[in-house]
Order: structure tokens, then C-alpha cells, then sequence
């Protein structure tokens, strides 16, 4: 239920409708969905490659792991502004249906794209919707199984699906580079709590960002220094962090921890009791940031992961997921 205090939590900024809607859509069993499933609307384009291809999608068809729905023009776009979309951008779509995600992110953001989506005949209605709305050369639909295709370039990830495969898509998304933004409509990813999210009436999204992992026991010095000034032991749940300064003999708790993707905050009294602040960029088993102190002193600083980093069971394949990686 962590999550959805949290997401309760971080909705209250939103406003009393923000709130229910994030608890009704919380609450809303998935077949909910499959009895009003989203229809996009009928626009010529559309017309004109259903007839191309000769093949018009139902909202609420059954698709391989998820029936067919798409999500609302304005929260394509809604979704890709809140994971901070731009040109320099590959966005890809799970599960692409009609190619909405990739055509936006193409058009409006111009970022690159793909959709990847299973279902044959809806890639060919995808194909032909990129082509007659002018995105093709960036967009991309492509037919596979979100299960089985390569997505680890991507930068943006959006996802439609449903609440049991996103947790089953998430140690894969764990596994991806640092600060990649997942933007997910209506569902969840288990107990990997959201780092934002937008909501407006039912309809509401959530987005993660990638974490770097940062478990472990860390040494800070000074560059071109030689012993640690101080060290720092982390712990580590997604992007949740805590731990100690061991700083001079004495143990001080980290204050303020926060992770986004591969920038590192905390804060700590040092052994002289300064607060001192630590602003830094993870990068493998380096850290590089400022010192700054209460008092004005900054200082760069350097840290190196000591032995090996924790072990992480938050970002192994969750519990009855073997059965989409054929195990
Ligand atoms: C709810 S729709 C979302 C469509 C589009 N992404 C959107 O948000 O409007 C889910 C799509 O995933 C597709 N799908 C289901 N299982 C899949 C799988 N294992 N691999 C790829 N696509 C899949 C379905 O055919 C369907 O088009």
C-alpha cells in the first residue's frame, strides 16, 4: 500500500479531482479497461489506411498479452512532455497499436522513434499512419514481442499495457541506462513507487527514472588526493536511498538523500559538525561532485565504490514473470 499512499501523496499538489482519479484509476481492476476501452478518434488519415491496409482495430480486441486501446491523443503528448521528450530523444513505444507514441514523439518532440507491437495487421495500419502523417524518416513500427525485442537503446520508454507486465518488464528497465524516463498510462509498476506523475479527470500516468545503482560502500576524496577523506555507505531500493558518513572515527546520517537517474544528493554534519551538501554524477563504480559547506567551502570530490555493490533483489525478474522470457 506504499505505493499508494505515495501516489495519494504526491497527487494532494494536484488537487481533490487529481486525487480520486489516481485512486479511482488505482482501485480500477484492469477488466474495467477492457469494457470501456480508449478509442482514438476517426480522423481521414485514419479512414484512408484502414482502407489501405483493409483492416480496422477494434477498441478492446484481444492482443497477445493486452487487448488493443489507445491512449488519449492529449496524454500522448501529456506523457511525453512530463518525460521531458526532446530531438535528441529515441523514444520507443511497448506495444505500439497504431503507432500514436512513436508518430507524436516524432512530430510534436521531434525525437526519434519506434513502436514495437505484435499484432501484424495494426503494424501495418501503424506503418501506413507514420508514412501519410509526414513522420516517417523518424518513426518506426516494427512487429515484435515486447518480451522478446531489444528496447535497452531507448532513452524515453511508454508503455500501455497492463499492471502484471509492467512489473514484468521492470528489471529489464532496471537493467537500462541510468536516467532513461518510463512513462506508463494508467498502471503502475509494482512497488517500484513513481517518480512523478500526471492525472486529469479518470485518465492519469505515472513516470520513473532509471536509477543508477548506488548500494554500496563509497570512499570520498579529494581528486589527485590519496587516502579517503570520508566514506559513505548507501542503501538502496529503486530510487529510495539512505545510509551513514563514516567521517573521522564518527557516524553521521545521510540527510536529504535523493537519487534521479545518475544524479547523487545528500547531505551530512561533518566530524566538526559543518553541514556539509553533495551534489554528483554516478557514472559505474565513480562518483564526481561538489562538497559545498554550510559556510560557503566547496570542493570537488571523487568516490569509489569499495568491493562489490550491493546486492539489488528489488531489480531481479519479479515473482511468476518467467513464463513471458520462456522459463
Ligand atoms: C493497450 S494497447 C496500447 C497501444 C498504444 N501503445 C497506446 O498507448 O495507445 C496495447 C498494445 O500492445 C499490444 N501487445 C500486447 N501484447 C504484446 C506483446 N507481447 N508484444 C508487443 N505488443 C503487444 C496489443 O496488440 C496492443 O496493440
Amino acid at each position: 500500500m506504499s505505493f499508494l499512499r505515495s501516489a495519494t501523496r504526491s497527487v494532494r499538489a494536484r488537487g481533490r479531482r487529481g486525487i480520486t482519479a489516481a485512486l479511482l484509476v488505482l482501485c480500477l481492476p484492469a477488466q474495467a479497461l477492457a469494457m470501456h476501452p480508449p478509442a482514438p478518434p476517426q480522423t481521414p488519415l485514419r479512414e484512408a489506411c484502414e482502407k489501405e491496409v483493409g483492416y480496422r482495430p477494434e477498441p478492446g480486441q484481444k492482443g497477445k498479452d493486452a487487448i488493443w486501446a489507445a491512449t488519449p491523443d492529449e496524454f500522448v503528448t501529456r506523457m511525453l512532455r512530463m518525460a521531458g521528450t526532446s530531438a535528441d530523444d529515441y523514444v520507443i513505444d511497448l506495444g505500439a497499436g497504431d503507432g500514436n507514441f512513436a508518430i507524436a514523439a516524432a512530430r510534436q518532440f521531434g525525437a526519434r522513434s519506434l513502436g514495437i507491437e505484435y499484432n501484424a495487421e495494426l503494424v501495418k495500419l501503424a506503418q501506413c499512419m507514420v508514412r501519410g502523417s509526414g513522420a516517417e524518416g523518424r518513426a518506426r513500427v516494427v512487429e515484435g514481442d515486447v518480451f522478446k525485442a531489444d528496447f535497452s537503446r531507448a532513452d524515453v520508454l511508454t508503455i500501455f499495457l497492463l499492471p502484471h507486465l509492467n512489473q514484468c518488464l521492470r528489471h529489464r528497465i532496471l537493467e537500462m541506462r541510468p536516467g532513461v524516463r518510463v512513462a506508463s498510462y494508467l498502471f503502475s509498476m509494482g512497488d517500484w513507487e513513481p517518480d512523478d506523475m500526471t492525472a486529469m479527470g479518470l485518465d492519469v500516468a505515472f513516470l520513473w527514472v532509471v536509477p543508477a545503482r548506488v548500494g554500496g560502500r563509497w570512499a570520498f576524496r579529494e581528486p589527485g588526493s590519496g587516502g579517503a577523506a570520508f566514506t559513505v555507505d548507501i542503501t538502496q531500493i529503486y530510487q529510495k536511498i539512505g545510509g551513514e558518513v563514516v567521517d573521522g572515527g564518527t557516524r553521521h546520517p545521510l540527510l536529504g538523500a535523493s537519487l534521479r537517474g545518475d544524479l547523487l544528493r545528500f547531505s551530512f554534519r561533518d566530524a566538526k559538525g559543518v553541514h556539509q551538501n553533495f551534489t554528483g554524477r554516478v557514472a559505474g563504480r565513480e562518483i564526481a561532485g561538489d562538497l559545498r559547506a554550510a559556510d560557503g567551502e566547496s570542493a570537488e570530490v571523487v568516490a569509489t565504490l569499495q568491493g562489490g555493490p550491493r546486492p539489488s533483489p528489488w531489480a531481479e525478474m519479479a515473482p511468476r514473470c518467467g513464463k513471458f522470457y520462456g522459463k
